[in-house]
């Protein structure tokens, strides 16, 4: 029987509260402003992938992903099998009794726990444990970071996937992209009782992809000079300083404002993308509520590029937070799956 070499692996998905939005170079994912996000817990939402090589499997490489075929000729996907083939080459060249893995077809099965290309980060965890299963397969020594920066050129928001925590990326300015990775602002630990409310308000593929999305943002919109020259960078420091203090009020009305101002940049585009709908701006009227009720801020939402809400808090506010929610939004219609569902932020470093 022919030889086959195997590696499983799962990667979490991740959540941005300052967002990436706009590419200065599309060809490597180099983004125009460095983000931050909280990585959930892997038992919640996850991708998990086997890849495996034989010298005896049919010429091509494939990737099936929950049961069906995907094309990888894609220049992100190629990006990603080109620089790890690379790593394991440079094994093989040092060790002449290293099976040649480098050399054989390569067989990707991925299945994801959760709606696919709906604004749920599905290509972050993804892609990040794609190169993840890869880099076991090959047995790597290749550190999270040197694995985000290629995980990157996959899907950017997937370099974030590979730490647990608090994760953010720095856009980097080397052209090549070296310095464009992720990096751990605190592990989950520092800050474990963080909780986050999935709302899907529509499980249906998202109708702009972020990618043409973001270009025509960059091409058109006026706000979006400012958003990332300015306001990003400012609001990268107060979000880590949020993380560092533990601070809720200050995590969440910068969480808020960012994906307010990301979403203002996207209806600024001409032509005008709407990821929000009626059902997302309800959601947001539901945490303003809880916030005014509360007499300070308890609850934060943000939105991906698509309609579905993710409602951060603490777990000491569970029963005011996401009791609340499911019993305003229980009997609305547009809620897939009618309740959402509250999952740990807490997703462990990979
Ligand atoms: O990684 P991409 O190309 O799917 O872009 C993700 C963009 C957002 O999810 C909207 C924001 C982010 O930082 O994750």
């Amino acid at each position: 029987m022919a030889e086959i070499h195997r590696a499983s692996t799962t990667a979490p998905v991740n959540i941005a509260v300052i967002k990436y939005w706009g590419k200065r170079d599309p060809k490597l994912n180099l983004p125009t402003n460095s983000s931050l996000s909280v990585t959930l817990s892997q038992s919640d939402l996850r991708t998990h992938t086997t890849a495996s090589c034989s010298p005896a499997y049919p010429s091509s490489d494939t990737l099936l992903l929950n049961g069906s075929s995907q094309d990888v000729t894609g220049a992100r996907t190629q990006a990603c099998f080109r620089e790890l083939r690379a790593l394991r080459k440079s094994i093989e060249d040092a060790d002449s009794s290293a099976p040649k893995l480098s050399s054989y077809p390569l067989k990707i099965v991925s299945e994801n726990n959760f709606p696919t290309a709906a604004g749920l980060a599905s290509s972050a965890a993804g892609f990040a444990a794609l190169v993840r299963a890869i880099a076991n397969l090959y047995e790597l020594p290749a550190s999270p970071t040197e694995l985000s920066r290629i995980a990157r050129q996959g899907s950017g928001s997937a370099c974030r996937s590979l730490f647990g925590g608090y994760v953010g990326w720095e856009q980097g300015a080397a052209a090549d992209g070296s310095d464009s990775v992720a990096f751990q602002v605190a592990p989950a630990s520092h800050w474990p009782d963080m909780r986050a409310l999935i709302l899907v308000a529509s499980a249906a593929k998202k109708d702009v992809s972020s990618t043409s999305g973001m270009q025509t943002t960059v091409a058109t919109s006026s706000l979006f000079a400012s958003r990332a020259a300015e306001t990003v960078p400012r609001r990268m420091k107060e979000m880590q300083n949020a993380v560092q203090d533990k601070d809720f009020e200050a995590f969440g009305k910068v969480t808020m404002m960012d994906s307010n101002s990301f979403h203002a940049t996207c209806l600024d585009t001409y032509p005008p993308i709407f990821y929000l709908n009626d059902t997302s701006r309800a959601a947001i009227k539901v945490v303003e509520a809880i916030n005014t009720a509360a007499g300070k801020i308890i609850a934060a939402y943000t939105f991906d590029a698509g309609p579905n809400a993710v409602i951060y808090y603490l777990e000491e506010n569970e029963k005011k937070v996401a009791g609340l929610f499911k019993a305003a939004l229980g009997e609305k219609d547009g809620w897939a799956g009618q309740r959402g569902d509250a999952v740990e932020a807490n997703g462990d470093a990979l």
